[in-house]
Protein backbone atom coordinates (compact mmCIF):
# COMPACT_ATOMS: atom_id res chain seq x y z
CA UNK A 1 0.00 0.00 0.00
CA UNK A 2 1.52 3.37 -0.63
CA UNK A 3 1.95 6.12 2.27
CA UNK A 4 -1.02 8.14 0.15
CA UNK A 5 -3.51 5.02 0.07
CA UNK A 6 -2.12 4.08 3.74
CA UNK A 7 -3.52 8.41 5.01
CA UNK A 8 -6.62 8.03 2.55
CA UNK A 9 -7.89 4.75 3.88
CA UNK A 10 -7.57 5.61 7.65
CA UNK A 11 -9.33 9.36 6.98
CA UNK A 12 -11.72 7.06 5.33
CA UNK A 13 -11.83 5.15 8.48
CA UNK A 14 -12.37 7.54 10.18
CA UNK A 15 -15.18 9.20 8.59
CA UNK A 16 -16.80 6.04 8.72
CA UNK A 17 -16.30 6.21 12.71
CA UNK A 18 -17.67 9.55 13.13
CA UNK A 19 -20.78 8.52 11.36
CA UNK A 20 -20.01 11.49 9.33
CA UNK A 21 -22.03 11.72 5.66
CA UNK A 22 -19.16 12.42 3.71
CA UNK A 23 -18.45 10.80 0.42
CA UNK A 24 -16.20 11.00 -2.45
CA UNK A 25 -12.62 11.90 -2.10
CA UNK A 26 -9.47 11.18 -2.20
CA UNK A 27 -8.99 13.51 1.19
CA UNK A 28 -5.04 13.49 0.79
CA UNK A 29 -2.98 15.17 -1.29
CA UNK A 30 0.64 15.39 -1.69
CA UNK A 31 1.87 19.30 -0.56
CA UNK A 32 3.27 20.93 -3.10
CA UNK A 33 5.35 22.67 -0.70
CA UNK A 34 7.57 19.38 1.41
CA UNK A 35 8.19 21.54 3.72
CA UNK A 36 4.92 22.08 5.07
CA UNK A 37 5.23 18.01 5.29
CA UNK A 38 4.54 15.16 2.87
CA UNK A 39 1.10 14.87 2.69
CA UNK A 40 -2.17 17.18 3.36
CA UNK A 41 -5.87 17.04 4.08
CA UNK A 42 -8.64 19.42 4.03
CA UNK A 43 -11.21 16.90 5.51
CA UNK A 44 -11.01 18.84 8.24
CA UNK A 45 -12.66 21.99 6.79
CA UNK A 46 -15.27 19.39 4.84
CA UNK A 47 -16.18 17.51 8.18
CA UNK A 48 -16.65 20.78 10.50
CA UNK A 49 -19.72 21.70 8.35
CA UNK A 50 -21.36 18.22 9.08
CA UNK A 51 -19.99 18.76 12.75
CA UNK A 52 -20.89 22.15 13.14
CA UNK A 53 -17.40 22.38 14.42
CA UNK A 54 -14.58 24.93 14.27
CA UNK A 55 -12.38 23.10 11.16
CA UNK A 56 -9.33 24.35 13.12
CA UNK A 57 -11.12 22.05 16.47
CA UNK A 58 -11.45 19.11 13.51
CA UNK A 59 -8.15 19.50 12.62
CA UNK A 60 -6.37 19.72 16.35
CA UNK A 61 -8.60 16.21 17.40
CA UNK A 62 -7.41 14.69 13.73
CA UNK A 63 -3.69 15.68 14.24
CA UNK A 64 -4.29 14.27 18.13
CA UNK A 65 -5.42 11.16 16.89
CA UNK A 66 -3.14 10.22 13.87
CA UNK A 67 0.27 11.96 16.14
CA UNK A 68 -0.09 8.60 18.06
CA UNK A 69 0.35 6.77 15.09
CA UNK A 70 4.60 5.53 14.39
CA UNK A 71 4.97 5.88 10.75
CA UNK A 72 4.29 9.46 11.24
CA UNK A 73 7.15 11.71 12.44
CA UNK A 74 5.09 14.69 12.38
CA UNK A 75 1.43 16.23 11.93
CA UNK A 76 0.59 19.50 12.01
CA UNK A 77 -2.47 21.71 11.56
CA UNK A 78 -2.04 24.64 9.35
CA UNK A 79 -4.22 27.68 8.27
CA UNK A 80 -7.88 27.64 7.96
CA UNK A 81 -7.53 23.72 9.17
CA UNK A 82 -5.45 21.91 7.02
CA UNK A 83 -3.38 18.96 8.57
CA UNK A 84 -0.01 18.28 7.23
CA UNK A 85 1.36 14.67 7.65
CA UNK A 86 5.40 13.88 7.60
CA UNK A 87 6.44 9.98 7.53
CA UNK A 88 9.25 8.68 9.40
CA UNK A 89 12.49 7.87 7.70
CA UNK A 90 11.62 4.11 8.30
CA UNK A 91 8.19 4.18 7.57
CA UNK A 92 9.67 5.24 4.09
CA UNK A 93 11.86 2.60 4.08
CA UNK A 94 9.60 0.03 4.72
CA UNK A 95 6.87 0.77 1.88
CA UNK A 96 9.94 0.86 -0.83
CA UNK A 97 11.20 -2.62 0.75
CA UNK A 98 7.33 -3.41 -0.33
CA UNK A 99 7.20 -2.30 -3.28
CA UNK A 100 10.63 -3.56 -4.36
CA UNK A 101 8.46 -6.88 -3.66
CA UNK A 102 5.51 -6.38 -4.98
CA UNK A 103 5.49 -7.27 -9.21
CA UNK A 104 2.71 -4.56 -9.47
CA UNK A 105 5.10 -1.82 -8.31
CA UNK A 106 2.21 -0.48 -6.20
CA UNK A 107 -0.26 -0.57 -9.11
CA UNK A 108 -3.50 -1.38 -6.94
CA UNK A 109 -5.23 -4.70 -8.99
CA UNK A 110 -8.73 -4.13 -9.35
CA UNK A 111 -11.27 -6.01 -6.94
CA UNK A 112 -13.40 -6.54 -9.74
CA UNK A 113 -11.70 -7.09 -13.12
CA UNK A 114 -14.05 -5.19 -15.84
CA UNK A 115 -14.20 -6.44 -19.29
CA UNK A 116 -13.40 -2.69 -21.01
CA UNK A 117 -13.09 -3.10 -25.20
CA UNK A 118 -10.97 -0.21 -26.50
CA UNK A 119 -11.95 1.20 -29.77
CA UNK A 120 -8.98 2.49 -30.85
CA UNK A 121 -6.73 3.44 -34.42
CA UNK A 122 -9.74 3.00 -37.18
CA UNK A 123 -8.03 4.47 -40.17
CA UNK A 124 -10.01 3.89 -42.99
CA UNK A 125 -9.47 1.70 -46.38
CA UNK A 126 -7.77 2.89 -49.29
CA UNK A 127 -6.38 5.73 -47.50
CA UNK A 128 -2.67 6.57 -46.44
CA UNK A 129 -2.58 6.49 -42.28
CA UNK A 130 -1.79 10.23 -42.14
CA UNK A 131 -0.63 12.60 -38.64
CA UNK A 132 -4.11 12.50 -37.27
CA UNK A 133 -3.99 8.51 -36.55
CA UNK A 134 -1.40 8.67 -34.83
CA UNK A 135 -3.14 9.98 -31.84
CA UNK A 136 -5.38 7.52 -31.79
CA UNK A 137 -3.23 4.46 -32.18
CA UNK A 138 -0.86 5.89 -29.27
CA UNK A 139 -3.45 6.89 -26.76
CA UNK A 140 -5.83 3.38 -27.19
CA UNK A 141 -2.32 1.65 -26.89
CA UNK A 142 -1.65 3.27 -23.72
CA UNK A 143 -4.93 2.90 -22.20
CA UNK A 144 -5.32 -0.78 -22.98
CA UNK A 145 -1.47 -0.89 -21.15
CA UNK A 146 -3.03 0.80 -18.20
CA UNK A 147 -6.50 -0.84 -17.52
CA UNK A 148 -4.58 -4.17 -18.05
CA UNK A 149 -2.29 -3.11 -15.56
CA UNK A 150 -4.64 -2.79 -13.03
CA UNK A 151 -6.07 -6.23 -13.85
CA UNK A 152 -9.03 -5.56 -15.97
CA UNK A 153 -9.66 -7.72 -19.54
CA UNK A 154 -9.17 -5.60 -22.20
CA UNK A 155 -10.53 -5.69 -25.80
CA UNK A 156 -8.75 -3.94 -28.53
CA UNK A 157 -10.85 -3.90 -31.47
CA UNK A 158 -9.61 -1.81 -34.89
CA UNK A 159 -13.11 -0.31 -36.15
CA UNK A 160 -11.41 0.30 -39.45
CA UNK A 161 -13.52 2.44 -42.31
CA UNK A 162 -13.63 -0.18 -44.72
CA UNK A 163 -17.50 0.59 -46.22
CA UNK A 164 -18.62 3.26 -48.08
CA UNK A 165 -19.75 5.04 -51.54
CA UNK A 166 -16.29 6.13 -52.04
CA UNK A 167 -15.56 2.33 -53.17
CA UNK A 168 -17.79 2.97 -56.09
CA UNK A 169 -15.65 5.82 -57.21
CA UNK A 170 -12.08 3.92 -56.74
CA UNK A 171 -13.72 0.77 -58.25
CA UNK A 172 -14.59 2.88 -61.45
CA UNK A 173 -11.37 4.20 -61.68
CA UNK A 174 -9.82 1.29 -61.28
CA UNK A 175 -11.25 -0.55 -63.94
CA UNK A 176 -10.71 2.93 -66.50
CA UNK A 177 -7.24 3.02 -65.19
CA UNK A 178 -7.30 -0.36 -66.80
CA UNK A 179 -6.85 -2.25 -63.47
CA UNK A 180 -3.19 -1.36 -62.68
CA UNK A 181 -0.98 -3.74 -60.69
CA UNK A 182 -1.22 -3.12 -57.17
CA UNK A 183 1.54 -3.93 -53.96
CA UNK A 184 1.53 -3.80 -50.84
CA UNK A 185 4.08 -0.52 -50.87
CA UNK A 186 2.39 1.21 -53.64
CA UNK A 187 -1.52 0.24 -52.95
CA UNK A 188 -2.37 2.99 -50.52
CA UNK A 189 -0.87 5.57 -52.96
CA UNK A 190 -2.47 4.64 -56.09
CA UNK A 191 -5.92 3.99 -54.31
CA UNK A 192 -5.73 7.57 -53.31
CA UNK A 193 -5.07 8.54 -57.04
CA UNK A 194 -7.17 6.42 -58.02
CA UNK A 195 -10.49 7.98 -56.25
CA UNK A 196 -9.36 11.33 -56.40
CA UNK A 197 -9.16 11.01 -60.15
CA UNK A 198 -12.91 9.61 -60.39
CA UNK A 199 -13.82 11.72 -57.96
CA UNK A 200 -13.09 14.83 -60.14
CA UNK A 201 -13.89 13.28 -63.22
CA UNK A 202 -17.31 12.23 -62.00
CA UNK A 203 -17.58 16.08 -60.88
CA UNK A 204 -17.59 16.84 -64.30
CA UNK A 205 -19.89 14.11 -65.70
CA UNK A 206 -22.89 13.12 -64.46
CA UNK A 207 -22.71 9.92 -66.68
CA UNK A 208 -19.29 9.07 -64.71
CA UNK A 209 -21.19 9.65 -61.45
CA UNK A 210 -23.47 7.21 -62.49
CA UNK A 211 -21.14 4.36 -63.50
CA UNK A 212 -19.85 5.24 -59.99
CA UNK A 213 -22.82 4.82 -58.53
CA UNK A 214 -23.76 1.36 -60.50
CA UNK A 215 -20.51 -0.15 -59.61
CA UNK A 216 -21.41 0.78 -55.94
CA UNK A 217 -24.36 -0.51 -56.12
CA UNK A 218 -22.92 -3.89 -57.78
CA UNK A 219 -20.14 -4.37 -54.58
CA UNK A 220 -23.48 -3.89 -52.25
CA UNK A 221 -25.19 -6.33 -54.20
CA UNK A 222 -22.63 -8.74 -54.25
CA UNK A 223 -21.07 -8.70 -58.00
CA UNK A 224 -18.58 -11.41 -58.20
CA UNK A 225 -15.85 -9.29 -59.55
CA UNK A 226 -16.30 -6.05 -57.39
CA UNK A 227 -16.46 -7.52 -54.28
CA UNK A 228 -13.26 -9.30 -54.89
CA UNK A 229 -11.42 -6.23 -55.93
CA UNK A 230 -12.97 -4.27 -52.70
CA UNK A 231 -11.39 -7.54 -50.96
CA UNK A 232 -8.13 -6.75 -52.50
CA UNK A 233 -8.10 -3.26 -51.63
CA UNK A 234 -8.91 -4.04 -47.90
CA UNK A 235 -6.38 -6.54 -47.51
CA UNK A 236 -3.47 -4.28 -49.23
CA UNK A 237 -4.90 -1.27 -47.10
CA UNK A 238 -4.52 -3.79 -44.01
CA UNK A 239 -0.97 -4.84 -45.27
CA UNK A 240 0.21 -1.19 -44.78
CA UNK A 241 -1.33 -0.61 -41.78
CA UNK A 242 0.11 -3.50 -40.22
CA UNK A 243 3.49 -2.42 -41.48
CA UNK A 244 2.66 0.60 -39.26
CA UNK A 245 1.20 -0.82 -36.63
CA UNK A 246 4.60 -3.28 -35.93
CA UNK A 247 6.35 0.10 -35.80
CA UNK A 248 3.97 1.22 -33.49
CA UNK A 249 4.31 -1.85 -31.59
CA UNK A 250 0.50 -1.76 -31.14
CA UNK A 251 -1.97 -4.87 -31.08
CA UNK A 252 -4.88 -5.60 -31.92
CA UNK A 253 -7.49 -8.56 -30.58
CA UNK A 254 -9.69 -7.99 -33.41
CA UNK A 255 -10.00 -6.17 -36.26
CA UNK A 256 -14.25 -6.24 -37.13
CA UNK A 257 -14.24 -3.30 -39.80
CA UNK A 258 -17.17 -1.60 -40.75
CA UNK A 259 -18.51 -3.88 -43.03
CA UNK A 260 -18.47 -6.78 -40.21
CA UNK A 261 -21.81 -5.33 -39.32
CA UNK A 262 -23.48 -5.09 -42.54
CA UNK A 263 -26.00 -7.84 -41.99
CA UNK A 264 -27.09 -6.30 -39.07
CA UNK A 265 -28.20 -2.59 -40.30
CA UNK A 266 -31.77 -3.07 -41.00
CA UNK A 267 -32.31 -5.10 -38.32
CA UNK A 268 -30.78 -2.43 -35.98
CA UNK A 269 -32.84 0.38 -37.66
CA UNK A 270 -35.99 -1.49 -37.80
CA UNK A 271 -35.56 -2.25 -33.98
CA UNK A 272 -34.95 1.26 -32.71
CA UNK A 273 -38.50 2.21 -35.46
CA UNK A 274 -40.40 -0.43 -33.57
CA UNK A 275 -39.68 -0.01 -29.94
CA UNK A 276 -40.29 4.37 -31.21
CA UNK A 277 -36.80 5.14 -30.53
CA UNK A 278 -36.09 6.50 -34.20
CA UNK A 279 -39.11 7.64 -35.94
CA UNK A 280 -39.62 7.66 -39.70
CA UNK A 281 -39.39 10.61 -41.76
CA UNK A 282 -39.58 10.83 -45.38
CA UNK A 283 -38.08 7.05 -45.27
CA UNK A 284 -34.97 8.57 -43.10
CA UNK A 285 -34.77 7.02 -39.80
CA UNK A 286 -34.13 9.72 -37.19
CA UNK A 287 -33.47 9.71 -33.37
CA UNK A 288 -34.64 12.73 -31.45
CA UNK A 289 -33.40 14.07 -27.93
CA UNK A 290 -35.08 15.44 -24.98
CA UNK A 291 -31.56 16.41 -23.69
CA UNK A 292 -31.06 19.76 -23.83
CA UNK A 293 -27.62 19.64 -25.06
CA UNK A 294 -29.03 17.49 -28.30
CA UNK A 295 -32.01 18.50 -28.39
CA UNK A 296 -31.45 20.60 -31.82
CA UNK A 297 -29.25 17.24 -33.23
CA UNK A 298 -30.95 14.71 -34.43
CA UNK A 299 -29.18 11.53 -34.70
CA UNK A 300 -29.90 9.58 -38.55
CA UNK A 301 -29.55 6.34 -38.77
CA UNK A 302 -31.25 5.80 -42.10
CA UNK A 303 -30.76 8.05 -44.83
CA UNK A 304 -34.17 8.49 -47.19
CA UNK A 305 -32.30 6.33 -49.84
CA UNK A 306 -32.17 3.54 -47.21
CA UNK A 307 -28.81 3.70 -46.96
CA UNK A 308 -27.11 2.84 -43.64
CA UNK A 309 -24.65 5.22 -41.92
CA UNK A 310 -21.69 5.77 -39.82
CA UNK A 311 -24.17 5.95 -36.65
CA UNK A 312 -26.28 2.61 -37.85
CA UNK A 313 -22.93 0.24 -37.74
CA UNK A 314 -21.29 1.89 -34.61
CA UNK A 315 -25.31 1.15 -33.07
CA UNK A 316 -24.64 -2.19 -34.19
CA UNK A 317 -21.58 -2.28 -32.87
CA UNK A 318 -22.93 -1.69 -29.48
CA UNK A 319 -24.86 -4.43 -29.34
CA UNK A 320 -22.26 -7.10 -30.48
CA UNK A 321 -19.64 -5.28 -28.01
CA UNK A 322 -22.33 -6.60 -25.55
CA UNK A 323 -23.50 -9.12 -26.48
CA UNK A 324 -20.40 -11.16 -27.87
CA UNK A 325 -17.80 -9.41 -25.46
CA UNK A 326 -20.23 -9.13 -22.47
CA UNK A 327 -18.09 -5.65 -22.02
CA UNK A 328 -18.61 -3.63 -18.87
CA UNK A 329 -17.01 -0.28 -20.57
CA UNK A 330 -17.28 0.44 -24.23
CA UNK A 331 -13.94 3.23 -25.10
CA UNK A 332 -13.65 5.05 -28.06
CA UNK A 333 -10.62 6.71 -28.93
CA UNK A 334 -11.16 9.90 -31.78
CA UNK A 335 -10.38 12.74 -32.60
CA UNK A 336 -12.88 15.87 -31.04
CA UNK A 337 -14.28 16.47 -33.55
CA UNK A 338 -16.49 13.61 -33.13
CA UNK A 339 -17.72 14.51 -29.93
CA UNK A 340 -21.59 15.26 -31.16
CA UNK A 341 -21.73 11.78 -32.85
CA UNK A 342 -20.65 9.94 -29.70
CA UNK A 343 -23.20 11.94 -27.37
CA UNK A 344 -25.70 10.96 -29.79
CA UNK A 345 -24.80 7.68 -30.01
CA UNK A 346 -24.41 7.12 -26.85
CA UNK A 347 -27.91 8.34 -25.74
CA UNK A 348 -29.51 6.25 -28.25
CA UNK A 349 -27.80 3.25 -27.15
CA UNK A 350 -28.88 4.06 -23.56
CA UNK A 351 -32.08 4.38 -24.45
CA UNK A 352 -32.45 0.90 -26.33
CA UNK A 353 -31.57 -0.47 -23.23
CA UNK A 354 -27.70 -0.65 -23.25
CA UNK A 355 -27.95 0.90 -20.17
CA UNK A 356 -26.05 -0.60 -18.00
CA UNK A 357 -22.68 0.02 -19.71
CA UNK A 358 -20.40 3.01 -18.99
CA UNK A 359 -19.64 4.64 -22.46
CA UNK A 360 -16.27 6.78 -22.53
CA UNK A 361 -15.46 9.05 -25.79
CA UNK A 362 -11.17 9.97 -24.94
CA UNK A 363 -11.42 12.81 -27.74
CA UNK A 364 -8.15 14.49 -28.53
CA UNK A 365 -7.03 17.71 -29.86
CA UNK A 366 -5.05 18.80 -33.21
CA UNK A 367 -1.41 18.21 -33.75
CA UNK A 368 -0.06 21.95 -34.69
CA UNK A 369 2.26 23.17 -37.25
CA UNK A 370 4.85 25.66 -35.72
CA UNK A 371 2.76 28.03 -37.51
CA UNK A 372 -0.70 26.83 -35.24
CA UNK A 373 -2.33 25.48 -37.64
CA UNK A 374 -3.18 21.87 -38.31
CA UNK A 375 -0.05 20.01 -39.25
CA UNK A 376 0.21 19.51 -43.07
CA UNK A 377 3.19 19.47 -45.84
CA UNK A 378 4.65 22.27 -47.37
CA UNK A 379 2.23 21.49 -50.46
CA UNK A 380 -0.60 21.31 -47.77
CA UNK A 381 -1.40 17.47 -47.91
CA UNK A 382 -1.57 15.98 -44.82
CA UNK A 383 1.39 14.22 -43.02
CA UNK A 384 1.58 10.55 -43.81
CA UNK A 385 1.89 8.44 -41.19
CA UNK A 386 4.97 6.50 -42.09
CA UNK A 387 7.06 9.19 -43.34
CA UNK A 388 6.44 10.42 -39.71
CA UNK A 389 7.85 7.75 -38.50
CA UNK A 390 10.98 7.66 -40.94
CA UNK A 391 12.05 11.13 -40.23
CA UNK A 392 11.61 10.73 -36.18
CA UNK A 393 14.50 7.53 -36.67
CA UNK A 394 16.55 9.40 -39.45
CA UNK A 395 16.53 12.35 -36.98
CA UNK A 396 16.97 10.26 -33.77
CA UNK A 397 20.28 8.39 -35.44
CA UNK A 398 21.62 11.69 -36.21
CA UNK A 399 21.81 12.98 -32.80
CA UNK A 400 23.33 9.93 -31.70
CA UNK A 401 25.82 9.90 -33.85
CA UNK A 402 26.34 13.32 -33.41
CA UNK A 403 26.51 12.65 -29.34
CA UNK A 404 28.58 9.07 -30.05
CA UNK A 405 30.58 9.13 -32.98
CA UNK A 406 31.97 5.47 -31.95
CA UNK A 407 28.65 4.15 -32.40
CA UNK A 408 27.96 2.37 -35.80
CA UNK A 409 25.54 3.46 -38.25
CA UNK A 410 23.76 -0.01 -38.05
CA UNK A 411 23.33 0.33 -34.19
CA UNK A 412 22.35 3.90 -34.51
CA UNK A 413 19.82 3.18 -36.46
CA UNK A 414 18.58 0.37 -34.17
CA UNK A 415 18.90 2.33 -30.83
CA UNK A 416 17.08 5.08 -33.30
CA UNK A 417 13.72 3.29 -33.78
CA UNK A 418 13.34 3.12 -30.39
CA UNK A 419 14.55 6.89 -29.93
CA UNK A 420 12.78 8.53 -32.79
CA UNK A 421 9.47 6.67 -32.07
CA UNK A 422 9.40 6.69 -28.19
CA UNK A 423 9.53 10.76 -28.49
CA UNK A 424 7.00 10.70 -30.98
CA UNK A 425 5.15 8.47 -29.20
CA UNK A 426 6.13 10.42 -25.69
CA UNK A 427 5.18 13.68 -27.45
CA UNK A 428 1.59 12.81 -28.51
CA UNK A 429 0.77 11.55 -25.10
CA UNK A 430 2.63 13.93 -22.24
CA UNK A 431 -0.07 16.99 -22.69
CA UNK A 432 -3.10 16.41 -21.41
CA UNK A 433 -4.85 15.21 -24.28
CA UNK A 434 -8.31 17.76 -25.03
CA UNK A 435 -5.28 20.63 -25.94
CA UNK A 436 -4.31 20.38 -29.23
CA UNK A 437 -0.14 20.56 -29.46
CA UNK A 438 2.38 21.86 -31.38
CA UNK A 439 4.50 19.59 -33.24
CA UNK A 440 8.64 20.41 -32.83
CA UNK A 441 11.17 17.60 -33.65
CA UNK A 442 13.70 19.45 -31.62
CA UNK A 443 11.81 19.76 -28.78
CA UNK A 444 10.50 16.18 -28.48
CA UNK A 445 14.02 14.60 -29.54
CA UNK A 446 15.55 16.71 -26.87
CA UNK A 447 17.73 15.07 -23.82
CA UNK A 448 16.48 17.60 -21.86
CA UNK A 449 13.12 18.68 -20.81
CA UNK A 450 9.87 16.52 -20.90
CA UNK A 451 10.82 13.82 -23.56
CA UNK A 452 11.30 10.57 -23.94
CA UNK A 453 14.84 11.24 -24.63
CA UNK A 454 15.55 12.43 -21.34
CA UNK A 455 13.46 9.60 -19.39
CA UNK A 456 15.41 6.77 -21.28
CA UNK A 457 18.44 8.83 -20.31
CA UNK A 458 17.79 8.33 -16.82
CA UNK A 459 16.82 4.44 -16.80
CA UNK A 460 20.21 4.18 -18.89
CA UNK A 461 21.33 5.70 -16.03
CA UNK A 462 20.47 3.19 -13.73
CA UNK A 463 21.47 0.46 -15.84
CA UNK A 464 24.74 1.72 -16.40
CA UNK A 465 26.07 1.94 -12.30
CA UNK A 466 24.04 -1.30 -11.93
CA UNK A 467 26.66 -3.31 -14.72
CA UNK A 468 29.06 -1.18 -13.17
CA UNK A 469 28.28 -2.80 -9.72
CA UNK A 470 28.27 -6.25 -11.24
CA UNK A 471 24.54 -7.95 -10.43
CA UNK A 472 22.96 -9.94 -8.93
CA UNK A 473 22.75 -7.55 -6.21
CA UNK A 474 23.29 -8.84 -2.23
CA UNK A 475 19.71 -9.26 -0.66
CA UNK A 476 18.52 -6.26 1.10
CA UNK A 477 16.39 -6.40 4.06
CA UNK A 478 15.91 -2.99 4.83
CA UNK A 479 16.62 0.29 2.90
CA UNK A 480 18.82 3.09 4.29
CA UNK A 481 17.15 6.14 3.38
CA UNK A 482 19.95 8.64 5.31
CA UNK A 483 20.02 11.78 2.65
CA UNK A 484 17.11 13.65 1.82
CA UNK A 485 17.45 13.15 -1.92
CA UNK A 486 17.41 9.65 -1.36
CA UNK A 487 14.03 10.09 0.66
CA UNK A 488 12.54 12.13 -1.97
CA UNK A 489 13.24 9.97 -4.75
CA UNK A 490 11.77 6.95 -2.88
CA UNK A 491 8.45 8.71 -1.65
CA UNK A 492 8.47 9.46 -5.25
CA UNK A 493 8.89 5.57 -6.35
CA UNK A 494 6.02 4.71 -4.02
CA UNK A 495 3.34 7.02 -5.90
CA UNK A 496 3.80 5.28 -8.83
CA UNK A 497 0.60 3.25 -8.03
CA UNK A 498 -1.59 6.12 -6.99
CA UNK A 499 -0.53 7.72 -10.62
CA UNK A 500 -1.35 5.01 -13.03
CA UNK A 501 -4.58 4.74 -11.46
CA UNK A 502 -5.54 8.09 -11.64
CA UNK A 503 -4.60 8.10 -15.39
CA UNK A 504 -6.66 4.96 -16.05
CA UNK A 505 -9.45 6.62 -14.51
CA UNK A 506 -9.23 9.84 -16.52
CA UNK A 507 -7.79 8.31 -19.61
CA UNK A 508 -5.25 10.83 -19.77
CA UNK A 509 -1.97 9.41 -20.14
CA UNK A 510 0.30 12.61 -19.20
CA UNK A 511 -0.51 11.97 -15.94
CA UNK A 512 2.11 9.41 -16.23
CA UNK A 513 4.17 11.15 -18.30
CA UNK A 514 4.41 14.02 -15.94
CA UNK A 515 5.01 11.47 -13.01
CA UNK A 516 8.17 9.94 -14.62
CA UNK A 517 9.92 13.32 -15.86
CA UNK A 518 9.74 13.75 -12.15
CA UNK A 519 10.95 10.89 -11.03
CA UNK A 520 13.77 11.12 -13.33
CA UNK A 521 14.79 14.28 -12.10
CA UNK A 522 14.54 13.05 -8.88
CA UNK A 523 16.63 10.35 -9.47
CA UNK A 524 19.30 12.13 -11.11
CA UNK A 525 19.34 14.48 -7.87
CA UNK A 526 20.11 11.61 -6.03
CA UNK A 527 22.66 10.15 -8.31
CA UNK A 528 24.45 13.77 -7.80
CA UNK A 529 24.16 14.02 -4.28
CA UNK A 530 24.43 10.32 -2.64
CA UNK A 531 27.60 8.38 -4.21
CA UNK A 532 26.01 4.62 -4.88
CA UNK A 533 29.62 2.60 -5.70
CA UNK A 534 31.49 4.66 -3.23
CA UNK A 535 29.40 5.02 -0.41
CA UNK A 536 30.36 4.79 3.13
CA UNK A 537 29.68 1.20 4.08
CA UNK A 538 28.47 -1.78 2.36
CA UNK A 539 25.19 -1.84 3.83
CA UNK A 540 24.40 2.23 2.39
CA UNK A 541 26.41 0.85 -1.19
CA UNK A 542 24.05 -1.96 -1.31
CA UNK A 543 20.57 0.00 -0.25
CA UNK A 544 21.53 2.92 -3.34
CA UNK A 545 21.64 -0.06 -6.04
CA UNK A 546 18.73 -1.44 -4.81
CA UNK A 547 17.10 2.33 -5.27
CA UNK A 548 18.81 2.81 -8.80
CA UNK A 549 17.50 -0.87 -9.46
CA UNK A 550 13.80 0.27 -8.60
CA UNK A 551 14.27 3.55 -10.14
CA UNK A 552 14.69 1.83 -13.41
CA UNK A 553 12.15 -0.74 -12.79
CA UNK A 554 9.45 2.12 -12.37
CA UNK A 555 10.89 4.29 -15.46
CA UNK A 556 10.65 1.06 -17.37
CA UNK A 557 7.20 0.09 -15.89
CA UNK A 558 6.40 3.76 -16.64
CA UNK A 559 7.82 3.81 -20.50
CA UNK A 560 6.39 0.59 -21.28
CA UNK A 561 2.80 1.50 -20.28
CA UNK A 562 3.35 4.62 -22.91
CA UNK A 563 3.62 2.17 -25.26
CA UNK A 564 7.83 3.38 -24.99
CA UNK A 565 10.13 0.95 -25.33
CA UNK A 566 14.13 1.19 -23.50
CA UNK A 567 17.18 0.50 -24.03
CA UNK A 568 19.74 -0.97 -21.91
CA UNK A 569 22.23 1.87 -23.12
CA UNK A 570 22.70 5.07 -25.41
N1 LIG B 1 -12.78 5.48 -39.06
C1 LIG B 1 -13.17 6.58 -38.24
C2 LIG B 1 -12.36 7.81 -38.64
O1 LIG B 1 -11.32 7.69 -39.27
C3 LIG B 1 -12.97 6.36 -36.76
C4 LIG B 1 -13.79 5.25 -36.16
C5 LIG B 1 -13.86 5.32 -34.67
N2 LIG B 1 -14.61 4.27 -34.08
C6 LIG B 1 -15.94 4.13 -34.11
N3 LIG B 1 -16.48 3.08 -33.59
N4 LIG B 1 -16.70 5.08 -34.61
O2 LIG B 1 -12.77 8.91 -38.33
Amino acid sequence: MSLHTHLESAIQDWIKTNGLAISGGPWVKACQDERFGHFQTNIAMVAGKGLKKNPREVAQQLADLFGKRENLAKVEIAGPGFVNFTFTAEAVAASLLALRDDPHLGVAQAPTAKKVVIDFSAPNVAKEMHVGHIRSTVLGETLARLLAAQGHRVIRDNHIGDWGTQFGKIILGYKQAGKPALTVDNAIGEMERLYKDAHKACEADPALMEAARLELVKLQNGDEENVALWKKFRELSQAAFDQIYERLDTHFDHTLAESFYNPWLNEVVEELLAKGIAKEDKGAAVVYFDEPELKDHPFLVRKSDGAALYSTTDLATIRYREQEFAADTLVYVTDGRQQLHFKQLFATARRWGYDRQDFEHVWFGAIMGADNKPLKTRDGTPIKLRNLLDEAESRAAKILREKRSEISEQQAALMAKVIGIGALKYADQAQNRNLDYVFDWDRMLAFDGNTAPYLLNAYVRTRSILRKAGSPLAPLAKFELQEPTEQDLARKLLAFGDIVQVAAQEYRPHHVCGYLFETAALFHRFFEHCPVLKAESESLKNSRLHICQLAGDVLKRGLYLLGIQTLEEM
